[in-house]
Protein backbone atom coordinates (compact mmCIF):
# COMPACT_ATOMS: atom_id res chain seq x y z
CA UNK A 1 0.00 0.00 0.00
CA UNK A 2 2.57 2.20 1.09
CA UNK A 3 6.42 2.37 0.27
CA UNK A 4 8.58 4.73 1.51
CA UNK A 5 12.05 4.75 -0.47
CA UNK A 6 14.96 6.42 0.78
CA UNK A 7 13.18 9.49 2.59
CA UNK A 8 15.67 11.87 4.53
CA UNK A 9 14.70 15.17 6.41
CA UNK A 10 16.94 17.90 8.37
CA UNK A 11 15.47 20.44 10.09
CA UNK A 12 18.06 23.19 9.26
CA UNK A 13 21.58 21.59 9.92
CA UNK A 14 19.64 18.50 12.42
CA UNK A 15 19.49 15.14 10.48
CA UNK A 16 16.10 13.63 11.45
CA UNK A 17 16.08 11.06 9.02
CA UNK A 18 18.13 9.25 7.27
CA UNK A 19 18.00 6.97 4.07
CA UNK A 20 14.44 5.41 5.46
CA UNK A 21 13.18 3.45 3.37
CA UNK A 22 10.53 0.73 4.22
CA UNK A 23 7.29 -0.89 3.53
CA UNK A 24 3.74 -0.61 4.68
CA UNK A 25 1.26 -3.34 4.18
CA UNK A 26 -2.48 -3.46 3.92
CA UNK A 27 -3.54 -4.47 7.85
CA UNK A 28 -0.37 -4.05 9.03
CA UNK A 29 -0.22 -2.74 12.81
CA UNK A 30 2.71 -0.62 13.36
CA UNK A 31 3.95 0.03 16.95
CA UNK A 32 6.97 3.11 16.12
CA UNK A 33 9.63 3.20 19.22
CA UNK A 34 12.63 5.73 19.50
CA UNK A 35 13.50 8.16 22.43
CA UNK A 36 12.34 11.66 22.70
CA UNK A 37 13.80 13.59 19.78
CA UNK A 38 14.39 10.63 17.32
CA UNK A 39 12.36 11.71 14.61
CA UNK A 40 9.21 9.81 15.16
CA UNK A 41 6.24 12.60 15.45
CA UNK A 42 8.37 13.72 11.92
CA UNK A 43 8.18 10.27 10.50
CA UNK A 44 4.41 10.32 10.80
CA UNK A 45 4.31 13.30 9.09
CA UNK A 46 5.77 12.20 6.18
CA UNK A 47 4.07 9.29 5.57
CA UNK A 48 0.76 11.49 6.09
CA UNK A 49 1.67 14.14 3.56
CA UNK A 50 1.87 16.87 6.10
CA UNK A 51 5.31 17.03 5.48
CA UNK A 52 7.42 16.60 2.65
CA UNK A 53 10.61 14.68 2.87
CA UNK A 54 13.81 16.68 1.82
CA UNK A 55 14.68 13.56 -0.23
CA UNK A 56 13.09 10.35 -0.83
CA UNK A 57 10.36 8.97 -2.19
CA UNK A 58 6.79 7.79 -0.26
CA UNK A 59 4.88 5.83 -2.96
CA UNK A 60 0.85 5.41 -2.34
CA UNK A 61 -0.04 2.41 -4.33
CA UNK A 62 2.81 3.20 -6.64
CA UNK A 63 2.25 6.99 -7.00
CA UNK A 64 4.98 9.66 -5.65
CA UNK A 65 2.22 11.52 -2.45
CA UNK A 66 5.08 13.94 -2.81
CA UNK A 67 4.16 15.28 -6.17
CA UNK A 68 0.88 15.58 -5.40
CA UNK A 69 -0.43 19.25 -6.08
CA UNK A 70 -1.94 20.66 -2.62
CA UNK A 71 -5.62 20.08 -3.84
CA UNK A 72 -4.28 16.67 -4.52
CA UNK A 73 -3.23 16.38 -1.05
CA UNK A 74 -5.76 17.01 0.82
CA UNK A 75 -8.05 15.14 -1.03
CA UNK A 76 -5.90 12.00 -0.37
CA UNK A 77 -5.21 12.68 3.27
CA UNK A 78 -9.39 13.50 3.55
CA UNK A 79 -10.30 10.25 1.98
CA UNK A 80 -7.30 7.82 2.55
CA UNK A 81 -6.06 8.52 6.49
CA UNK A 82 -7.42 9.07 9.58
CA UNK A 83 -4.97 11.31 12.25
CA UNK A 84 -5.68 10.40 15.93
CA UNK A 85 -2.81 12.97 18.58
CA UNK A 86 -2.06 12.66 22.30
CA UNK A 87 -4.58 15.67 23.09
CA UNK A 88 -8.16 14.53 20.91
CA UNK A 89 -8.66 18.44 20.35
CA UNK A 90 -12.37 18.37 20.14
CA UNK A 91 -14.33 21.69 19.43
CA UNK A 92 -15.58 22.52 22.99
CA UNK A 93 -18.99 23.84 22.57
CA UNK A 94 -19.60 21.07 19.56
CA UNK A 95 -21.37 17.65 21.37
CA UNK A 96 -19.29 14.07 20.66
CA UNK A 97 -21.51 13.06 18.07
CA UNK A 98 -21.09 16.38 16.30
CA UNK A 99 -17.40 16.06 16.76
CA UNK A 100 -17.38 13.19 15.15
CA UNK A 101 -19.23 14.31 12.32
CA UNK A 102 -17.31 16.74 11.40
CA UNK A 103 -14.66 15.10 8.63
CA UNK A 104 -17.78 13.71 7.13
CA UNK A 105 -19.42 16.73 6.46
CA UNK A 106 -15.82 18.65 5.82
CA UNK A 107 -15.83 16.07 2.70
CA UNK A 108 -19.14 17.01 1.67
CA UNK A 109 -21.46 14.27 3.14
CA UNK A 110 -24.80 15.84 4.47
CA UNK A 111 -25.39 16.91 7.86
CA UNK A 112 -28.00 14.57 8.47
CA UNK A 113 -26.35 11.23 7.07
CA UNK A 114 -23.05 12.37 9.15
CA UNK A 115 -24.66 12.32 12.27
CA UNK A 116 -26.16 9.09 11.40
CA UNK A 117 -23.24 7.53 10.82
CA UNK A 118 -21.01 9.37 13.46
CA UNK A 119 -23.88 7.55 16.28
CA UNK A 120 -22.99 4.61 14.45
CA UNK A 121 -18.95 4.92 15.01
CA UNK A 122 -19.73 6.50 19.03
CA UNK A 123 -21.15 3.18 19.18
CA UNK A 124 -18.58 1.37 18.41
CA UNK A 125 -15.93 3.33 20.41
CA UNK A 126 -18.23 1.92 23.49
CA UNK A 127 -19.90 5.92 23.79
CA UNK A 128 -23.18 4.69 23.06
CA UNK A 129 -24.26 6.74 26.19
CA UNK A 130 -21.55 9.63 25.58
CA UNK A 131 -23.00 10.91 22.20
CA UNK A 132 -24.67 14.44 23.36
CA UNK A 133 -21.80 14.74 25.62
CA UNK A 134 -19.73 17.79 24.92
CA UNK A 135 -16.23 17.37 25.76
CA UNK A 136 -15.68 19.25 28.80
CA UNK A 137 -17.98 16.13 29.81
CA UNK A 138 -15.91 13.36 28.93
CA UNK A 139 -13.46 11.51 30.65
CA UNK A 140 -9.58 11.32 28.60
CA UNK A 141 -9.85 8.47 27.65
CA UNK A 142 -13.45 8.70 26.42
CA UNK A 143 -12.68 11.89 24.88
CA UNK A 144 -9.85 9.88 22.90
CA UNK A 145 -12.01 7.45 21.68
CA UNK A 146 -14.66 9.89 20.20
CA UNK A 147 -10.79 11.37 18.52
CA UNK A 148 -10.64 8.28 16.84
CA UNK A 149 -14.75 7.29 16.14
CA UNK A 150 -13.57 11.21 14.34
CA UNK A 151 -10.99 10.21 12.70
CA UNK A 152 -12.46 6.37 10.72
CA UNK A 153 -15.64 8.85 9.64
CA UNK A 154 -14.90 9.20 6.19
CA UNK A 155 -13.30 5.03 6.30
CA UNK A 156 -9.73 5.58 5.93
CA UNK A 157 -7.38 2.90 5.04
CA UNK A 158 -4.64 3.98 6.53
CA UNK A 159 -4.91 5.54 10.47
CA UNK A 160 -1.60 7.51 11.60
CA UNK A 161 -1.49 7.15 15.53
CA UNK A 162 0.82 10.08 17.62
CA UNK A 163 1.04 8.52 21.77
CA UNK A 164 -2.48 8.21 21.41
CA UNK A 165 -2.85 6.72 25.01
CA UNK A 166 0.56 8.86 25.85
CA UNK A 167 -2.20 11.22 28.15
CA UNK A 168 -4.03 8.99 29.71
CA UNK A 169 -4.08 6.75 33.05
CA UNK A 170 -3.09 2.65 32.07
CA UNK A 171 -6.71 1.96 32.10
CA UNK A 172 -7.67 4.92 29.46
CA UNK A 173 -4.93 3.83 27.85
CA UNK A 174 -5.55 0.14 27.68
CA UNK A 175 -9.32 1.07 26.38
CA UNK A 176 -7.91 3.06 23.31
CA UNK A 177 -5.37 0.35 22.39
CA UNK A 178 -7.97 -2.05 22.47
CA UNK A 179 -10.12 -0.06 20.59
CA UNK A 180 -7.00 0.67 17.50
CA UNK A 181 -6.13 -3.42 17.52
CA UNK A 182 -10.67 -3.64 16.72
CA UNK A 183 -10.30 -0.81 13.97
CA UNK A 184 -6.86 -2.71 12.86
CA UNK A 185 -8.75 -6.36 12.89
CA UNK A 186 -11.05 -4.42 9.83
CA UNK A 187 -7.98 -4.60 7.59
CA UNK A 188 -6.81 -0.83 8.30
CA UNK A 189 -3.74 -0.21 8.80
CA UNK A 190 -2.55 1.46 12.24
CA UNK A 191 0.49 3.20 13.33
CA UNK A 192 0.87 4.03 16.35
CA UNK A 193 3.52 5.99 17.79
CA UNK A 194 4.45 5.01 21.69
CA UNK A 195 6.60 5.57 24.53
CA UNK A 196 5.17 2.97 26.22
CA UNK A 197 6.85 -0.79 25.93
CA UNK A 198 4.00 -2.70 27.35
CA UNK A 199 2.11 -1.88 23.87
CA UNK A 200 4.24 -3.43 21.52
CA UNK A 201 2.83 -6.33 21.72
CA UNK A 202 -0.32 -4.98 19.71
CA UNK A 203 1.59 -4.72 16.90
CA UNK A 204 2.57 -7.28 14.41
CA UNK A 205 5.64 -5.01 13.86
CA UNK A 206 7.80 -2.96 15.26
CA UNK A 207 10.01 -0.18 14.25
CA UNK A 208 12.91 1.61 16.12
CA UNK A 209 14.17 4.85 15.38
CA UNK A 210 17.43 5.96 16.58
CA UNK A 211 19.99 8.62 15.23
CA UNK A 212 17.94 8.79 12.10
CA UNK A 213 17.96 5.50 11.13
CA UNK A 214 14.66 3.06 11.22
CA UNK A 215 15.05 -0.68 12.43
CA UNK A 216 12.69 -2.87 12.03
CA UNK A 217 12.81 -6.01 15.04
N1 LIG B 1 9.69 22.19 12.84
C1 LIG B 1 10.87 21.89 13.39
N2 LIG B 1 11.93 22.72 13.27
C2 LIG B 1 13.12 22.42 13.79
N3 LIG B 1 13.39 21.28 14.46
C3 LIG B 1 12.38 20.41 14.62
C4 LIG B 1 11.07 20.66 14.11
N4 LIG B 1 10.28 19.62 14.42
C5 LIG B 1 11.05 18.77 15.10
N5 LIG B 1 12.30 19.22 15.25
C6 LIG B 1 13.43 18.52 15.89
O1 LIG B 1 13.59 17.28 15.22
C7 LIG B 1 13.84 16.23 16.13
C8 LIG B 1 12.80 15.15 15.96
O2 LIG B 1 11.54 15.65 16.36
P1 LIG B 1 10.26 14.73 16.46
O3 LIG B 1 9.15 15.58 16.94
O4 LIG B 1 10.06 14.02 15.19
O5 LIG B 1 10.72 13.69 17.59
P2 LIG B 1 9.90 12.59 18.37
O6 LIG B 1 10.63 11.30 18.22
O7 LIG B 1 8.48 12.60 17.94
O8 LIG B 1 10.03 13.08 19.89
P3 LIG B 1 8.97 12.95 21.11
O9 LIG B 1 9.04 11.51 21.54
O10 LIG B 1 9.52 13.86 22.15
O11 LIG B 1 7.63 13.34 20.62
C9 LIG B 1 13.87 16.88 17.50
O12 LIG B 1 15.20 17.10 17.86
C10 LIG B 1 13.12 18.17 17.32
O13 LIG B 1 13.60 19.17 18.19
MG1 LIG C 1 6.68 13.05 18.90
Amino acid sequence: MMRIVNAGKKYGELEVLHGVSVRIDDGDFIIVRGKSGSGKSTLLKIIGGVLPPDEGKILWNGVDICRYKESEMVKWRRSSLGFVFQSPELIPYLSAKENAALPMIYNGCPRRSALIRAGKLLKMVGLSERMNHYPAELSGGEAQRCAIARSLGNMPSMLLCDEPSGALDPLGAKSVMKLLKMVNQYRKTVIVVTHDPAWEAFGNRVWDLSEGRLTER
